[in-house]
């Protein structure tokens, strides 16, 4: 019989456990704005989130917060980022010291950001962003370069990069998917346990695009990361994540599995951002556009923010903001959530489609 003290358990929890996440900008001497409303979410060891939603509906924020990676205008006014670092000991981001932050970054979570270019410094070489990631987290004696150079070569190859010919390139002397698949080895370096991704192919032709989704794809079931992966392309979100959350002015207003997100939504916007792709098959079908655009952060109306551009608003969504409710839980635990006051009544008509 196995003592069940050393028995692994089957459920190790949430490798992140965002909870009532607030981030503001400073705009002036006493003004702000805030970008991200009480966010709460989980994600779970080797679990992929996709994080959809309009420009400027905060998902870069959320994701630049979440590493503490904002601008100094930047800042997490409320809520707790619990990580389960790799000691087994659970951290509040929020509270980590300026070392510990650095230390946690690259070798715990890292972040592939939008444009490469700018990720890299132009005038160092590959191998040297790689030997300065390495030795800025040594900890006992500087490994050799040469050690490093082999090790950074294995990581390139990984993202399917020929080593001989970018190590010693500068970054603008690799075309735009080159230095995207350096950027994501590069972040892999130090064996994070998170990677969030934000719009990391957008800028990308579809064959790099795809070659690039696909790799990252394998890359997670080999490594066994957990991925936030930040897209305005819901395609995308459908192949690579587990899990949906759609954010609407700042809030997470739906989130599930990616099946029950797709043919399922709770929530009229994610309802009107699925309605808005054209199918790739089937006959000339003319996309929905959606009314309007998102409110100012700055004018948030009262009750539901997306009651402006909603066809099934009601006078109660003028006068109650909706929180996130639980409408369905698997069997695997995973749930289905959304903030709409109407949510069941429009499942039941059929509204948001079935
Ligand atoms: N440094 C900043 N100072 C003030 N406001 C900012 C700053 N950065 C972003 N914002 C505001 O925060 C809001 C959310 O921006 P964010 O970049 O997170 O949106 P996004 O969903 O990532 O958009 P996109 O899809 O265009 O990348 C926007 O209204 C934006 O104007
Ligand atoms: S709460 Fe009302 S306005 Fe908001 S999404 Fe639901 S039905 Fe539309
Ligand atoms: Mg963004």
């Amino acid at each position: 019989m196995t003592d069940p003290r050393t028995e692994p358990s089957a459920d190790p929890g949430p490798l992140l456990s965002v909870r009532g996440v607030d981030i503001a900008y400073r705009t002036g001497r006493r003004s702000r704005v805030t970008a991200v409303h009480g966010v709460s979410f989980d994600l779970h060891p080797g679990q992929s989130m996709a994080l959809v939603g309009e420009s400027g509906c905060g998902k870069t924020t959320l994701g630049l917060g979440l590493l503490r990676l904002l601008p100094r205008n930047g800042l997490v006014p409320a809520g707790e980022i619990l990580f389960r670092r790799k000691d087994g000991s659970t951290a509040d981001i929020r509270s980590l010291g300026a070392e510990e932050l650095r230390r946690f970054r690259w070798s715990e979570a890292a972040m592939v950001f939008q444009g490469a270019m700018n990720a890299f410094n132009p005038v160092l070489r590959i191998e040297d962003h790689f030997l300065d990631t390495f030795r800025a987290h040594e900890t006992g004696r500087p490994r050799r370069r040469a050690e490093i150079r082999e090790e950074s070569a294995h990581l390139l190859e990984m993202v399917r990069l020929d080593p001989a010919r970018v190590l010693d390139a500068h970054p603008h002397e690799l075309s735009g998917g080159m230095r995207q698949r350096a950027l994501i080895a590069l972040a892999l370096a130090l064996g994070p346990q998170l990677l969030i991704l934000d719009e990391p192919t957008t800028a990308l032709d579809l064959l790099t695009q795809r070659a690039i989704v696909e790799r990252l794809s394998e890359l997670r079931e080999e490594l066994r990361f957990s991925m936030v992966f930040i897209t305005h392309d819901l395609g995308l979100a459908a192949e690579l994540a587990d899990r949906v959350g759609t954010m609407y002015a700042g809030r997470l207003i739906e989130t599930g599995t990616t099946r029950d997100i797709f043919y399922r939504p709770r929530h009229p916007y994610t309802a009107a951002l699925i309605d808005s792709v054209p199918p790739v098959s089937g006959g000339l079908v003319v996309p929905e556009s959606l009314p309007g655009g998102p409110p100012g952060l700055a004018s948030l109306p009262p009750g539901c923010s997306f009651a402006p551009r909603c066809r099934h608003a009601r006078q109660v969504c003028g006068e109650r903001r909706p929180e996130l409710e639980v409408l369905h839980t698997r069997g695997d635990g995973l749930s289905h959530a959304a903030a709409c006051l109407r949510s069941r009544e429009l499942a039941a008509e059929g509204a948001t489609r079935d």
